[in-house]
């Protein structure tokens, strides 16, 4: 008996890094899944992959950037399958060339981060909640960002974007605990997947692990299992959380490693 057994997700952007880490995660613990993603072939072949090792699962297309695309990936998941209990809005964008910051940020960027980032979680919950209490409850997931809780010198639109998805995540937690519906978000911190590590010159990652509190970088299971436990009944009295998954990047105070410094200067004097 798996920890998701007969449970049916849908993940979008389940092709590649984070999505592709929940959705092999959650069929593999005997959920069937629907992987949904702009890359079709890349969401065919995952979903071959899974049936591969015995899982099951099957990868459609997804645009969702468009209401009618999440509409029919929702439709599809509870044609295929019976129902939809598990929905894990794992899709979103960011653009280190427009998204800059508030002054020279290009604001067609900003209306596409906030269609794609936000509004697609609003849709897909939308759309997916109503056969959800048919089916007597379910699991929402949403992908947010650690750049929901801070300041940073570019990525407003990014940052605003995962913010409204962290709050978001409440309000639909609010508005259909009572269904037996929970919704919760997890907020990575940097996270190895083929996106970032092409984006992001090696000094850059560097920067990154240094400021870890942990010695190392996270990988896309680290997300991947805490969207499992949030899926599973393992996490029943769970809901309207965000659990932030960034190896304590966050959580110390920015100003240690100077502090450390005056201290070995003082004791050495
Ligand atoms: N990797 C990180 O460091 C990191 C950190 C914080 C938050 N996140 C968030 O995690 C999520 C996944 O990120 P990732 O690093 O795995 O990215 P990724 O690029 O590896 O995967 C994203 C997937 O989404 C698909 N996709 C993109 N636009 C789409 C659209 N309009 N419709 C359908 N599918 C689309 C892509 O084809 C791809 O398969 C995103 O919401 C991202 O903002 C990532």
């Amino acid at each position: 008996m798996g920890r998701v057994q007969d449970k049916v997700a849908l993940v979008t952007g389940g092709a590649s890094g984070i999505g592709l880490s929940a959705a092999t995660l959650l069929a593999k613990e005997g959920a069937k899944v629907v992987i949904a993603d702009f890359n079709v072939e890349g969401a065919k072949k995952a979903a071959e992959n899974i049936k591969s090792q015995g899982g099951e699962a099957v990868g459609i297309f997804l645009d969702a950037s468009k209401e009618v695309s999440i509409k029919e990936a929702v439709d599809f998941t509870v044609e295929h399958y019976g129902t939809i209990t598990v929905l894990y809005n794992n899709v979103g964008l960011t653009n280190l060339q427009k998204d800059l910051d508030v002054v020279n940020i290009d604001l067609d960027e900003w209306d596409r981060l906030m269609n794609v980032n936000t509004k697609s979680v609003l849709l897909g919950c939308r759309f997916a909640i109503p056969h959800m209490v048919k089916a007597g409850g379910g699991s929402i997931i949403n992908t947010a960002s650690m750049a929901a809780f801070v300041g940073d010198s570019v990525r407003s639109a990014y940052g605003a974007s995962k913010a409204a998805v962290v709050n978001l995540t409440k309000y639909i937690a609010a508005q259909y605990g009572k269904d037996n519906i929970r919704c919760n978000g997890v907020a990575p911190g940097l996270i190895l997947t083929p996106a970032a590590e092409s984006n992001m010159p090696e000094a850059v990652l560097d920067i990154f692990e240094k400021f870890n509190a942990l010695p190392y970088h996270g990988e896309a299971n680290d997300i991947g299992y805490t969207v499992l436990f949030l899926a599973s009944d393992e996490s029943k009295f769970i809901t309207g959380q965000t659990i932030q998954v960034e190896g304590g990047h966050y959580m110390a105070n920015p100003s240690i490693a100077d502090f450390k410094e005056f201290v070995s200067k003082a004791q050495s004097n």
